[in-house]
């Protein structure tokens, strides 16, 4: 099965995505959800590697990638756009709904967030619970910001509008893989560094403080029952592993992986072991 990549329109403004079909029996779509402030790459050794009973489907975000920008329902005090997560979880139900058109999607779906993608996990999982069949949590928490990391986001948005992505790549580099730079893989460190420096600078400072907007998941992850996987990475400084584990045990039908080479980027950090063990997962809870 061969990957397309493709185009359709959410509320009028074009929306990128890479598609791989699947077989004849097909039995579930993946909808992979990437990180900020990155784009559907991410998903590479994903789209290449799942067994081809599964329909796989990575979209640009709006305002990432290759994706027009949303409109901007929401700002912040002072005047400044703010892609919020159920702005984004929304979004993501419309854009399904416009490739149902097409070919119907095998619903419900298995949703697959990283970090900020989880993020949106959560409010999709809360407002579109009708699509949702399982979920996989991979780097990202439930707990909303603190206000030090709120304000944070906040002088981060007014700085990237001023000196453009370049710092921010800079300082996430080596926050995003956890492990010495020296020993990744120099296409790896190319693929996010250049994700980061196409992303525009509007966009990263509206998921910024969009991220800084979040409410607070705890306090529903006892509501959401469907098959949920947590994937961690040891090496992973921004989402550390004791916080996701502690959040899995709050989860009435979660469970809980730590890989042990990865940081922050476990599926493309280690896609053998991160393909493999959704792969069992989803085959353990395919009637769940
Ligand atoms: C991400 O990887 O999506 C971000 O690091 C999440 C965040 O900034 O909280």
């Amino acid at each position: 099965m061969g990957l397309e990549y493709r185009s359709v329109d959410v509320d009028d403004r074009v929306a990128h995505f890479v598609q791989r079909d699947a077989d004849a029996d097909a039995s579930m779509t993946i909808l992979f959800v990437h990180g900020f402030p990155l784009n559907q790459t991410l998903w590479q050794e994903q789209l290449k590697g799942l067994p081809s009973h599964c329909r796989l489907l990575a979209p640009d975000l709006p305002g990432f990638g290759r994706s027009q920008p949303m409109e901007t329902a929401t700002q912040d005090g002072d005047g400044r756009p703010v892609w919020t997560m159920t702005a984004l979880a929304d979004w993501l139900d419309r854009f399904l709904d416009a490739l149902d058109i097409e070919t119907p999607i095998e619903t419900p779906i298995v949703f697959c967030g990283l970090s900020m993608g989880g993020y949106i996990g959560w409010e999709f999982a809360r407002r579109h619970r009708q699509r949702l069949g399982h979920l996989v949590a991979c780097h990202t928490r439930a707990a909303a910001d603190s206000d030090v990391v709120r304000r944070a986001r906040s002088v981060a948005a007014t700085q990237v509008l001023e000196t453009g992505a370049e710092p921010i790549a800079e300082a996430m580099l080596p926050k995003l893989f956890g492990v010495p730079l020296a020993s990744v893989d120099a296409e790896q460190i190319e693929l996010i560094q250049s994700s980061i420096l196409k992303t525009p600078a509007e966009s990263i400072a509206a998921g910024h403080l969009g991220m800084g907007q979040r409410a607070d998941a705890s306090g529903w992850l006892e509501t959401i029952d469907v098959p949920t996987l947590f994937v961690a990475g040891r090496h992973d400084g921004i989402t550390p592993a004791d916080e996701m584990e502690s959040d899995c045990q709050r989860m009435p039908n979660a469970s809980f992986v730590c890989l042990e080479q990865a940081g922050h980027l476990g599926p493309l950090q280690d896609p053998t072991a991160f393909n493999q063990l959704l792969v069992d997962w989803l085959q353990e809870n395919a009637n769940a």
